[in-house]
């Protein structure tokens, strides 16, 4: 079993990315930490809580994170995508379970001094809280075995701005830091994430199987695709974060590429591009492992067979 902590800021497809990691055999989810990017970091904290106690798993612990990123403002909410509350509008028990005191860039780090060499940290938001976790324990990047971050586009164009994916641009900096700083690092961007997609079909076969969960979660979907529809996307919404988490339990469903890749942080028209040196000859050493082939239809038949 691998051992992970998912940091997250939870949004529609980070619930689905949660549901897919506590509900996997070969995963041990030591903790869930939270920040924020299509929400605040309280409203992530609120809605990952929740989603723990809809799925029967709140022993797992949540650690609440960073509130802003490393130097700039909080930009505004994902609403159009997440809804107000984050899950597509749709209103769950309020939460019973106590978050964790402590922080969650404490937990990262004391996790990794306990499990040398044999933690992953998967970023399916922000990446501040493991930007802070190095700040703090350089140690970290010997430490931890590998970091997979749902973030990023080297190939296709971004999806919060014309060039920029929303997790970098919530905190370019933070993404930068964790790029460079020789973690090792995994990136599964929309050049793959866009390529895992979730249906009106499947969300149908949700409904069909008649749980709690699946209708809840037929629900939250529904919105999150109606909201891909209106920018363009009709055929279904992107199984980002739980791709991330899928390259943990089987890596053999990505083709990764290593190269150099850094992040824009001029605040210019390029901001928060992901830049990766593609060429024969590259100025600099590879520092990412970068996906840029999904096998999308064994990804996700393997998803929808095990998120619940
Ligand atoms: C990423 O941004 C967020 O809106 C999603 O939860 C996902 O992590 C996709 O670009
Ligand atoms: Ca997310």
């Amino acid at each position: 079993m691998k051992k992970i902590i998912l940091d997250v800021d939870t949004g529609i497809d980070d619930a689905l990315a949660i549901s897919y990691a506590v509900h996997s055999p070969a995963l041990e989810v030591l903790g869930i930490t939270t920040t924020f990017g299509n929400i605040t970091v309280e409203e992530a904290t609120r809605n990952t809580v929740q989603i723990l106690e809809l799925l029967g798993y709140s022993q797992i612990p949540v650690y609440a994170g960073a509130k802003r990123p490393l130097f700039r403002e909080l930009k505004e909410k994902a609403k159009l995508f997440h809804g107000e509350n984050g899950l597509g509008n749709i209103e769950l028990p309020p939460p019973q379970t106590p978050v964790q005191k402590q922080e969650a860039s404490a937990f990262m780090i004391e996790q990794a001094r306990r499990h040398p060499g044999k933690l992953t940290i998967v970023t399916v938001g922000s990446m501040t809280n493991l930007a802070k976790a190095i700040r703090d324990e350089p140690e970290m990047t010997a430490l931890v075995e590998r970091v997979v971050v749902m973030g990023g586009a080297v190939t296709v164009p971004g999806n919060r701005t014309p060039v920029a994916e929303a997790n970098i641009c919530a905190d370019p900096e933070a993404a930068e830091l964790v790029f460079q700083s020789g973690i090792p690092v995994t990136m599964v961007g929309l050049d793959v994430t866009m390529q895992t997609l979730l249906t009106r079909e499947h969300l149908a076969l949700w409904r069909e199987k008649g749980t709690d969960v699946s209708r809840l979660f037929a629900d939250m979907c529904e919105f999150y695709m109606n909201a891909y529809a209106q920018v363009g996307n009709v055929r279904g919404c992107g199984l980002h974060d739980p791709l991330a988490v899928g390259v943990v339990i089987d890596p053999t469903f990505v083709t990764a590429v290593p190269m150099h890749v850094s992040v824009d942080t001029s605040g210019g028209l390029s901001d928060a591009r992901t830049i990766g040196d593609r060429r024969k000859h590259p100025a600099a050493a590879a520092n990412v492992d970068v996906c840029l082939e999904v096998d999308h239809e064994r990804f996700v038949e393997h998803f929808l067979q095990n998120v619940f």
